[in-house]
């Protein structure tokens, strides 16, 4: 197992860190095999895979039983998972949740918005805290690009710099323009991890059905490798095609 101590490492040494959002067991271990720095079972397994209308609809028992799943894929890499919304109402709320999910067999927890005291807590216990800055689903309605004017873009650069004081591991941080994500990796020695936030953080994380192309939406910011949804689609007409005779 990977330790967080080894990202400040990649990033010092200018190596960029991978991330992906992960379900299951099966894409856990496609992502192991290959090395993925971050496996990271995201809140977005609401949407993504358990069909609900938003992130914020998921269940801390939910996350925990999908955490297990991934948790039986990983063997090498480092494992990362959100703080559902529903488990986020009080730090002693959180701690439990980050107490449950390690449990589960997690390195780390994702919390997101500025919440120091969280990192303060989580440093003196066994799991790793990972911020969330820049467009925060669990909090901002819409998605929309975040700290876009000089006096927004100071404000994350500050909060940054005081979560990691507080003691995170990490950031994500998701749409900010990137020149703003570059004077924030700049800024801090833990790493930065981007989605929608340029080229120049210390690393990217991608949703895996952005990656795969599981949906048939494409976002600007993915990095869409294949069309999985054109070849299970294909793979099922095929199948009835061929029952068919
Ligand atoms: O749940 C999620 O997919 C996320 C993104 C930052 C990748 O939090
Ligand atoms: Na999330």
């Amino acid at each position: 197992m990977k330790q967080a101590s080894t990202f400040s490492q990649l990033k010092h040494d200018g190596i960029k860190i991978s991330m992906l959002t992960c379900y299951d067991y099966p894409s856990a271990k496609i992502q192991d095999a290959c090395g993925i720095d971050v496996i990271f079972v995201g809140d977005s397994l609401a949407t993504n895979v358990l069909g609900y209308a938003h992130q914020n609809d998921l269940s801390l028992e939910e996350m925990r039983h999908h955490v297990r799943a991934v948790a039986r894929g990983v063997e090498r890499s480092y494992l990362l998972a959100d703080i559902p919304f529903a488990a986020s109402s009080s730090l002693a709320s959180i701690m439990d949740a980050a107490d449950q999910l390690r449990q589960d067999g997690v390195d780390g927890v994702k919390v997101e918005g500025f919440k120091p005291e969280v990192f303060e807590a989580l440093a003196q216990s066994e799991v790793d805290g990972w911020a969330h800055l820049g467009f925060t689903p669990q909090l901002i309605e819409k998605p929309s690009m975040q700290a876009k004017d000089d006096e927004s873009a100071e404000r994350l650069v500050d909060e940054c710099l005081k979560l990691e004081a507080a003691g995170a591991v990490g950031v994500i941080l998701e749409l900010v323009p990137g020149l703003v994500a570059q004077r924030v990796s700049q800024a801090l020695k833990i790493p930065v991890i981007g989605i929608g936030a340029g080229l120049h953080c210390d690393g990217q994380v991608q949703v895996w059905h952005d990656l795969i192309g599981l949906e048939t939406r494409v976002y600007k910011h993915a990095f869409r490798q294949c069309d999985a949804h054109a070849a299970q689609t294909e793979a099922v007409k095929a199948y009835i095609r061929l029952i068919a005779d």
